[in-house]
């Protein structure tokens, strides 16, 4: 049962005193370039879904929902990140438990001591069963964690090493509770990306952001999950896209400028490629974190003046 939350803490512009949207830091997280991304968006008309099917933290949807461009009802929201997608639907419907057991874990948590991460990394490891024990671990491990990195090993155990913050904010309870809000009505699903794409209507509106294809093997981060996405995933992708546009449905799509992603959508297809400038922190190598081109596809027509490839 839904537990009803009677105060959101949201500013006008639907943000959280912090200034923070997101519950969740996630590698990829398109929280920077969302104005960039807003100006290449189709009209979403109130009878329109908007589906989300790689959501990691959900930083364009939750956008979309605090400005009211979108409506929480119209979302389908997808990831096969199995854990996430359980912690989405926790705060979704049991805000009031998660933010026990996270106050819970902040009480005996004590940031000097590097042995209570990797305990609070164990449990989550051990954690058999879902439940919002394993989501309050999970969100925890997100602010406790290097660069607020979810990676797992093949053997689908989360791996990342304690991040050096010096206080770190484990109960985000006014993030968590706006967030709450702006799910209300909203479906939410695990699966691959197809998953839920069969009723997509004409004029409905989908947001792909896939892990990106590297543009160099040095700079690859591809292990959300432990089945990784590959260069077959970025094909079936490319396809889906192909079916979407000939049924009429608005896709805008996110990746790298790597060669192989330019090729397999090309713009005689009714697609445009769109160049946009991001700053990414999340690299192995600390000297490749600056501004970097990323591309945006679109397979409807936007303003004039937006920066083409
Ligand atoms: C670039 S991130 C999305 C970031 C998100 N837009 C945000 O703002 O945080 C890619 C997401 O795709 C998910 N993913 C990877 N392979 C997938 C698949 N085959 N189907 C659906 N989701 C997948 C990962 O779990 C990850 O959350």
């Amino acid at each position: 049962m839904r537990e009803p939350i009677s105060s959101c803490a949201l500013s006008p512009d639907g943000l959280s005193p912090s200034g923070e949207r997101a519950f969740l830091k996630w590698a990829g997280g398109k929280r920077q370039l969302i104005p960039q991304l807003v100006s290449l968006l189709p009209p979403i008309l109130p009878e329109n879904s908007y589906f989300e099917p790689f959501l990691g933290s959900g930083a364009l949807f939750l956008h979309l929902v605090a400005t009211g461009l979108i409506k929480p009802t119209q979302a389908r929201l997808s990831d096969n990140n199995e854990k996430l997608m359980a912690a989405w639907t926790d705060v979704q419907t049991k805000i009031g438990e998660v933010i026990e057991h996270l106050q819970n874990i902040a009480a005996n948590y004590n940031h000097a001591d590097p042995a209570c991460y990797y305990a609070l990394r164990d449990r989550y490891n051990t954690c058999s069963e879902s439940g919002t024990e394993r989501t309050a671990l999970l969100i925890a491990l997100n602010k406790t964690c290097f660069n607020g990195l979810y990676r797992e090993s093949k053997k689908g155990l989360f791996n990342v090493p304690r991040g050096n913050y010096k206080n770190p904010n484990i109960v985000p309870e006014t993030t968590l509770k706006a967030v709450h809000i702006a799910l209300q009505g909203a479906e939410l699903t695990t699966g691959s990306f197809e998953k839920t794409l069969d009723w997509a209507k004409p004029g409905d509106f989908v947001y792909f952001d896939p892990p990106y294809e590297p543009l160099s093997q040095s700079s690859s981060f591809r292990a959300y999950h432990k089945n990784g996405f590959n260069r077959t995933d970025q094909q079936r992708l490319a396809e889906l896209v192909d079916q979407l546009t000939k049924r009429g449905v608005n896709v805008m799509l996110s990746n790298s400028t790597a060669p192989f992603i330019i090729q397999l959508y090309p713009q005689r297809d009714g697609l445009r490629l769109h160049r946009v400038t991001a700053t990414r922190f999340i690299n192995s190598n600390k000297d490749k974190r600056g501004a970097i081109q990323e591309l945006v596809v679109t397979n409807y027509k936007i303003n004039a003046d937006s920066p083409k490839t």
